[in-house]
């Protein structure tokens, strides 16, 4: 898939940060790129798989600096990832100074029963496809730059057998996000990973309403806080880690999940 685009008129001014949001139209990018268009003017490139309306409706919801743009694109093809590595070249001037990763394959198997071509396509989203955007984008990430993996508690604690898929993949996330961190540390661009407990709607698609309600019921009596976060709550803890504030913090996974695993 070649980018066609037009070269951004300005170079992004030092005023406009720039952003990658790849599944920036997922349930938790979409609020990312909310809160940081709302925190800065934020001039962003929301990368997605298939789903056009929805991209155009996070955009929409997300303040974006002008020039900003949806990108339909498989970041686990090289294809994709040329065309997002295009589109950051051209449409932000090939300046990165934000990198969010929010992109997931999630399946739930018993164990024993797991797909493995289901398995390889979970390290392929999960993993793999973050791997690879860095290594593409690299050159474009800035002194003062931030990467930041968006996961979840699968990868840090076992829940139970059917989560293989993503548990293991999760897991392999964390690691890579801190030997990423390791090989840009030097060029002053900072690599972290949220993982995020359960969220308030989780399973929205994939539940009827019945079962969403009793789902959520039962999550959020297990919860030692007794509810669930919005989303919205969330945006802010990433918004943290894509700030100058962060410097410090290199190569983590932070647990952001209320008190869940304890
Ligand atoms: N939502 C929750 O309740 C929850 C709880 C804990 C942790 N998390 C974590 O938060 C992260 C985001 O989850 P989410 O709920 O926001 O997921 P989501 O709503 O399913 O969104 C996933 C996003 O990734 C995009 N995407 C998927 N495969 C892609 C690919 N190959 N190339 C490019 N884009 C791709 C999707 O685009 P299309 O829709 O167009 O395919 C979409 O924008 C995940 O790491 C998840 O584990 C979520």
């Amino acid at each position: 898939m070649a980018y066609e685009g037009k070269r951004a008129d300005l170079p992004a001014s030092a005023a406009v940060r720039t952003a990658v949001l790849i599944g920036g139209s997922g349930d938790v990018g979409r609020a990312i790129a909310a809160e940081l268009g709302r925190e800065r003017p934020t001039r962003m490139l929301l990368v997605y798989r298939e789903d056009d309306a929805a991209a155009a409706d996070a955009l929409a919801g997300a303040s974006a600096a002008p020039g900003s743009r949806v990108l339909r694109a498989d970041v686990t093809t090289p294809a994709g990832r040329s065309a997002v590595a295009g589109a950051a070249a051209l449409d932000l001037a090939a300046r990165v100074d934000l990198l969010v990763y929010s992109a997931v394959y999630r399946r739930l198997f018993p164990a024993l029963e797991m797909p493995l071509d289901e398995w390889r396509r979970s390290l392929e989203v999960n993993v793999t496809g973050f791997i690879a955007a860095i290594q593409e984008l690299a050159p474009l990430l800035p002194r003062g730059g931030r990467v930041l993996a968006v996961s979840g508690i699968s990868g840090v604690r076992v829940h139970s057998e059917v989560h293989l898929l993503m548990g293991a993949a999760k897991a392999a996330l964390h690691h890579a996000v801190a030997y990423l961190a390791l090989a840009l540390a030097e060029r002053g661009v900072s690599v972290n990973c949220i993982a995020l407990g359960s969220i308030w709607s989780q399973g929205a698609r994939e539940h009827s309403p019945e079962e969403l309600q009793r789902f959520m019921h039962d999550m959020v009596a297990a919860h030692p806080k007794r509810r669930l976060p919005t989303v919205e709550e969330l945006a802010p803890v990433a918004a943290f880690f894509c700030s100058p504030a962060a410097e410090w913090i290199n190569g983590q996974v932070v647990v952001v999940d209320g008190g869940q695993t304890l």
